[in-house]
């Protein structure tokens, strides 16, 4: 069985860029492993009438070739084979779908409010007042019910592992219900085309042992961990803090993602580099390197011992 959906998930996948491994043939939850399912009735249903049709056409041509009347020909043949089958199955499809949809899950225990941005993701926490941004936390074995926002344009928020895309649609809200039922990191993934840095806007979901991500949003909702004065002085004096927030300082701009607790993530520029120091000084000196067309202009103003204690600081907050 496997093998055959790892098949198909290359051939379907590759383009996409999304592995055998991490796509929506492996599933890691209830949501996804509904969804696999139902896909998996209408594949079947598909082969199934592909092969049916093909075979016809074959014994079509075996009949011509022999010059023998066909058995397949007559109204009768076409009303049955043309109209009444092929109603029968879509019909039966559209039963087992809305089926699942009336199955669907629409609340769930924890929520988070994820904005897309261009071209990141703002991830909230509103009962526990906290905020990251482009690695979603969420507990293992619970419903996780995600508010989306487009702020700006319409972005697709999409973890292939743990259950099906939701748009992100300005001026509205989608609700889509997760659950991630194994621990792990699931990557995720724009599925809309919004712009030049649509292909790297992507999310890391990481599910944890419920008592890892309590532990983990708590410190995820305090404020700054170290404070440096000339470094929020060169964060200040470079224009850093008019889009950026690091709660505890003065820094409050909300236009780029807040970097409170930047240190604990993974990555940077929404899953595009590894959240190292020598990444993090090439981001902050030209981000348009790595990400052309994404908001966050080239820092020109800082000097240079400027630069390195930003990296320091940035490095600092766990
Ligand atoms: Cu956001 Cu594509």
């Amino acid at each position: 069985m496997a093998g055959w959906r790892c098949a198909l998930a290359v051939v379907t996948m590759a383009a996409a860029g999304v592995g055998c491994s991490s796509g929506a043939l492996d599933p890691r939850g209830p949501v996804a492993r509904d969804q696999l399912g139902l896909f998996t009735i209408a594949f079947w249903i598909a082969v199934g009438v592909i092969v049916v049709v093909l075979g016809l056409l074959v014994a079509a041509l075996v009949q011509r070739h022999r010059d023998a009347p066909s058995p397949f020909r007559g109204e009768r043949f076409v009303v049955v084979g043309g109209l009444v089958v092929p109603t029968l199955i879509l019909l039966g499809l559209m039963g087992v779908t809305f089926a699942f949809l009336a199955a669907q899950r629409t609340e769930g225990q924890l929520r988070v409010e994820v904005d897309g941005y261009r071209y990141w993701w703002e991830v909230r926490y509103p009962d526990h007042d906290a905020v990251t941004a482009n690695e979603i936390h969420i507990p293992v074995g619970v419903d996780v019910e995600f508010t989306l926002r487009g702020p700006d344009v319409i972005h697709s928020f999409w973890v292939p592992q743990l259950g099906g895309k939701a748009d992100l649609v300005p001026g509205r809200e989608t609700t889509l219900v997760l659950h991630a039922s194994e621990a792990g990191e699931y990557r995720g993934r724009c599925a809309e085309y919004c712009g030049l840095q649509h292909a790297n806007m992507r999310v890391l979901v990481i599910a944890q042992e419920p008592a890892d991500f309590e532990r983990w949003v708590e410190e995820q909702a305090a404020s700054a961990v170290v404070s440096d004065g000339a470094a929020e002085a060169a964060f200040e004096r470079n224009a850093c803090a008019a889009c950026h927030t690091i709660r505890g300082t003065s820094a409050n701009g909300v236009l780029g993602p807040d970097l409170t607790h930047f240190a604990s993530r993974r990555t940077i520029g929404a899953v595009t580099l590894p959240n190292e120091p020598s990444n993090v000084a090439a981001w902050i000196a030209n981000p348009q390197v790595f990400k052309p067309g994404a908001e966050m202009p080239p820092i020109v103003t800082f000097t240079e011992e400027e630069h390195q204690r930003l990296v320091d600081y940035l490095t600092a907050l766990r």
